[in-house]
Formats: structure tokens, sequence, C-alpha cells
């Protein structure tokens, strides 16, 4: 018999599938029970929404007065969808029953009232009166103000509370600095309640968090989200594969990190693939990891076709360069002389397909977010 895929990629993942960051949870676990605030940045894919699930998953088994509220903000479009996402996820990290969770709603929301229902997995979930009219701005705004006390309720009722803001560079597309500015407002004076901001688009980042001229300068933190150690993840692969009755080598495990530079998403990506390309075979050889690349490549070739039409010369150019020179030292004069580019424009397609995010900077590096992209751009284009 088969045994079931023991890797999994493209969702956040907890227990079993998740590994290691036992230091970062320990700093984590520290800040939160002494209402730090934490900016979590590190380029796509390194594990950092699995990390804030992980971290809140164990503070609840350890504290049963811990409530963690994760909000994701891509799906936060505008301010009246802040306050709805806001309200709902508070009630479903309450774990309340439906007249406990009206009782608390309605001692906080004075100016709407709320009801409640119940999502497809039985949790109660707090939603507004649809009568209720959001056009004034001046409703909006007290309602903002009043769910924004649920955490300081929470706390003053002895729960430790912590809030997750996931993809927090998003708010930067929502109305300017309005909203950035009316939540500093809040947040600064929650004392006992700590907040997570994590982000994958790390050069936006750092401009909410670490220029002086942003709002939310100087509100927490900075914390760097590394890969996970080489050495942990080949522990991680090895379990994984024996757990599931097969033989792999160190060297093998070690060159699936090397090839999927050990970034967690695509460590995984390539396990899973190799797992089930190995079929009824015991031993994880060289050639089941060579074609689980190649099928990889293969599968998303379309994707990577349509990334690299739509972009321009000077991207391409720019990506090239990037490979080529190992994502250091891309500015030298023989460099842009053998390229034949002018090094403003280099720096402004770098600073273009960072914001497409397909590269990043990982510390003095240019690295790809997508390993598997770099990989087919050697392979097949360049
Ligand atoms: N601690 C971990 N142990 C094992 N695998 C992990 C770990 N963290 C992340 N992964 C792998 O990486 C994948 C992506 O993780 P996650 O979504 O948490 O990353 P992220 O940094 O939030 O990514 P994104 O930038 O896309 O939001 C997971 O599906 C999983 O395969
Ligand atoms: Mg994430």
């Amino acid at each position: 018999m088969i045994s079931r895929n023991p890797f999994i990629f493209g969702k956040v993942v907890t227990g079993k599938y998740f590994t290691n960051r036992t230091k970062e949870l320990k700093e984590l676990k520290h800040d939160i029970k002494n209402h730090i605030n934490v900016i979590l940045y590190g380029p796509r894919r390194y594990g950092k929404s699995s990390l804030i699930f992980h971290l809140f998953e164990s503070l609840r088994k350890e504290n049963r007065d811990f409530i963690g509220i994760y909000i994701d903000f891509y799906r936060i479009y505008s301010k009246e969808k802040f306050i709805k996402i806001f309200a709902e996820s508070a009630s479903k990290a309450l774990g309340w029953n439906v007249s406990k969770i009206l009782e608390f709603f309605k001692g906080i929301l004075k100016t709407v009232i709320p009801r409640v229902t119940v999502d497809n997995e039985g949790k109660p979930v707090v939603d507004f009166n649809p009568q209720f009219n959001w056009a004034p701005s001046a409703e909006s705004d007290r309602l903002l103000e009043d769910v924004m006390q649920i955490p300081i309720k929470l706390a003053d009722t002895g729960k430790t509370v912590c809030i997750a803001f996931d993809e927090f560079q998003e708010i930067k597309k929502l109305n300017g600095n309005e909203l950035l500015k009316e939540l500093r407002s809040f947040i600064q004076l929650q004392k006992d309640v700590s907040y997570i901001f994590s982000g994958s688009k790390t050069h936006l980042m750092k401009d909410l968090f670490a220029n002086k001229l942003n709002p939310f300068y100087n509100i927490g933190k900075i914390k760097y989200i590394d890969k996970i150690d080489t050495f942990e993840l080949v522990e991680f692969l090895s379990k994984g594969f024996r757990d599931a009755s097969k033989d792999i080598t160190l060297d093998m495990a070690k060159e699936i990190c090397n090839i999927s530079d050990s970034v967690p998403y695509y460590t995984q990506m390539l396990a899973y693939e190799i797992f089930n390309i190995s079929g009824i075979e015991k031993e994880i050889t060289k050639d089941t990891v060579n074609q689980a690349v190649e099928l990889i490549l293969t599968s998303k070739s379309e994707e990577y076709i349509f990334i690299w039409e739509n972009l321009s010369l000077t991207q391409k150019k720019a990506l090239e360069i990037v490979i080529k020179n190992d994502g250091k030292s891309i500015y030298n004069s023989n460099t842009l002389s053998k390229f034949h580019i002018a090094s403003s424009s280099l720096n402004k397609a770098i600073d273009e397909l960072k914001n497409k995010t397909i590269i990043d900077s990982e510390r003095q590096l240019l690295i790809f977010t997508d390993i598997f992209f770099k990989e087919w751009l050697i392979k097949r284009i360049l």
C-alpha cells in the first residue's frame, strides 16, 4: 500500500507538517506576553503565515485565556470591509456560543445592531444589521472606533490578546494613509494588547515601518523571518519520507534543499512531487528528483511564459543580470557595460520586478521569489 503524501505546500501548515522555528516561536511568545508589537517580514513563501498560525495554536494550548485574531489584508479593499472582517474574525476567535457573543458585541457596538449567524464550520460569526448605512463617513468612523475596542475589552477581562495583520502592506492600496493613521491612533493606546504586522513585500514593509514619515514608524520591533535552517529541513525531509516507508540518504535530502534553495514552500513542493513520482519504489534516487523538477517546470511553464511575455525588455535584461551575477553586485561597471544598460534603468527595472514580486532582496542579495521560475529561465530561456 502506498502511504499518504507526507508533504504539503501552498497552504498554511501546522502540526506535523510544520517544523522548527523554535527560536522564533519562543521569542514571539515572550513578546505577546509582554504586549509588544512585532513586525514580521521576509520574502514570499518563507512560512510567515504558518508561523503565526502555529504560534496561536501553541499559545491556545498553553493558556486557555489566549485569544489570537488573524486577519489577512489581501481580503481587505475598503474601510468597511476592514470593520466587517475584524468583527467577524474576532467573533470566530472567541470560540464562544451565540448568546455570549451577541451579548459581548451588544456591549461594544453603539450605533449598529449585531446579528450572529453560523458559518459552515458551525462557528458563530458576528455580522451587522444589513440596514446599516455605511455611506456617511461619520457612521463608519464610529463603527471603526467601536470594533477597535474589542481587543481592549478582552484584555480588560484578563485575556491575553494578539491581533495578527497578515500581508499588512496591502493597506497602502486603500485610500491613501487615512486608515493607516486611524489604526495607528487606536493601536498606540492599546498597551495591553500585542499586534503582529506581517508581510511578504519586503520593500513595502520596510517603507511602512522604518520610514519616519509613515504613521507606523516605531510601532513595534522589527523581526526578519529567515529561511528554515537547512539542517532542520534535511531532518524534516528524512523523517517525512521515512515515516511514509521510503528510504532517503542524507545527501539526497540535502540535494532537495539545494534545488529548492531551502525555501520551505519549494522544498515541500519538490518533496511532494518526488514522493508522488516514486510510486512503489522504496529508494528516493537522483533520477526521481530530476524527474520531479522536470515535471514542476513543465506544469508551470504556461504560467512562466505568461510572466515572461508581460515583462519589458529592460526587465528581462535585469532578470538575466540577477541570474548571471548570482544576485550580487549588479551595478558594477563591468556588468553595466557588458549588458549595455545604465545604472538608473537597471535600478528602475529592479524596483518594478520587486513590485511584481518576481524578485526580492534578502539581506544584500537579490533573489527570485519563485525558485522554479529562475530554474525555468536558466533551462529554457536564457
Ligand atoms: N515551519 C515550516 N515547516 C515546514 N514547512 C513549512 C513551514 N513553514 C512554511 N512551510 C511550507 O511553506 C509553505 C508556505 O508557507 P506560508 O504560507 O506560511 O508562507 P508565507 O511566508 O506566509 O507565504 P506568502 O508569502 O505566500 O504569504 C507551506 O505551505 C509549507 O509547505
Ligand atoms: Mg502568508
